[in-house]
């Protein structure tokens, strides 16, 4: 387990790492997460009197998709540790809802939410949770503001959980991606922390240790959190989303604003690193596409739903 001043110093570190790519992530994260914040909506099925709190909010990919849905939820809560990202969130609050008064952003710390108890009707968290080094604190905290009968909704990246036919079909369909990954004619989404890695090595200490974060298949501790924290009828489903990039500089971009691991690493990196980084990234899409081929950023995505007992204990 990591000590206290290792887990603030994760928090630090992650909050600053995004502070500084908020505009960019908004972006990205709209277009490539977009789909998977709809389907988290719709299986938690989010109305028009719920009172509802979004986790790791970033810059409002959940509040936003809410709040244009044809029900708008009574209020919307949007909570990050990265003052760079509720920036931009109550930048796009002013600019596109003109400050509708049902959403608001505030900076807070998953692990310790500053609300009262039993305050929300549903508790959503996309891409979140896998950032927080005590994910069993953030998930108390989640079950402690939710009234009775109040429901979780929670994605996290992750490998197809083990045992399942959406592991058997997606390994028969990544047969084919990964032979043309092998003849290099195609890009995925670990480029950036292959090179990295290749570069920067162990060098540029990162902290590491958080359990969701180290995982790759999330879906079994995911389901344990939830029920250690008293969450009853938790359901597990799973999703892959392939997305293709057109440019090289967009599939530079992309990876240099989502790629947690990669974009801590650099931040911390010596002068001049980056640059040599950028350009053996871009060298690789070239050659990739003079020989036809493609780049991809697939995201993979475990669904977990779960509602508090009607009575708490
Ligand atoms: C990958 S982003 C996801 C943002 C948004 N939910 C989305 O899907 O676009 C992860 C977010 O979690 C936030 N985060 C990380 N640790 C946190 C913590 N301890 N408390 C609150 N937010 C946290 C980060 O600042 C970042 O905005």
């Amino acid at each position: 387990m990591t000590s206290p001043s290792d887990t603030e110093r994760w928090k630090e570190l992650d909050a600053a790492s995004y502070d500084g790519v908020a505009e960019a992530f908004d972006r990205h994260s709209r277009r490539l997460s977009g789909k998977a914040a709809a389907r988290l909506t719709e299986l938690v099925q989010v109305g028009p009197s719920d009172r509802v709190l979004d986790v790791g909010t970033g810059t409002g990919l959940l509040p936003f998709s809410l709040a244009r849905a044809q029900e708008t939820p009574a209020s919307i809560l949007g909570i990050d540790i990265s003052a760079g990202m509720i920036e931009t969130a109550r930048r796009r609050l002013h600019d596109e809802l003109h400050d509708d008064a049902r959403v608001r952003f505030e900076r807070m710390d998953a692990e310790q939410l500053d609300l009262a108890d039993a305050s929300f009707d549903v508790v959503l968290s996309a891409f979140a949770l896998t950032h927080v080094p005590r994910p069993e604190l953030a998930m108390r905290e989640i079950f402690r503001v939710l009234g009775p009968g109040g429901r979780l909704g929670v994605a996290v990246g992750s490998r197809p959980p083990m045992g399942t036919g959406a592991q058997v079909r997606h390994a028969i369909a990544e047969v084919g991606r990964r032979i043309s990954q092998l003849r290099g004619r195609r890009l995925t989404a670990d480029l950036l922390d292959r090179i990295v890695e290749r570069r920067i090595g162990r060098s540029v200490e990162v902290p590491t240790g958080a359990p969701l974060a180290t995982r790759l298949d999330r879906a079994p501790l995911l389901r344990e959190l939830a029920q250690d924290a008293g969450f009853v009828d938790i359901d597990v489903s799973w999703r892959n989303y392939q997305n293709q990039i057109e440019s090289a500089d967009e599939f530079w971009d992309l990876h240099r604003t989502i790629r947690s691991d990669s974009r801590k690493r650099l931040l911390v990196a010596p002068p001049g690193v980056e640059a040599e980084v950028r350009q053996e990234f871009m060298d690789e899409c070239r050659r990739t596409l003079l020989r036809g081929g493609v780049m991809t950023f697939p995201i993979s995505v475990v669904f977990v739903t779960a509602r508090k007992p009607d009575r708490a204990s």
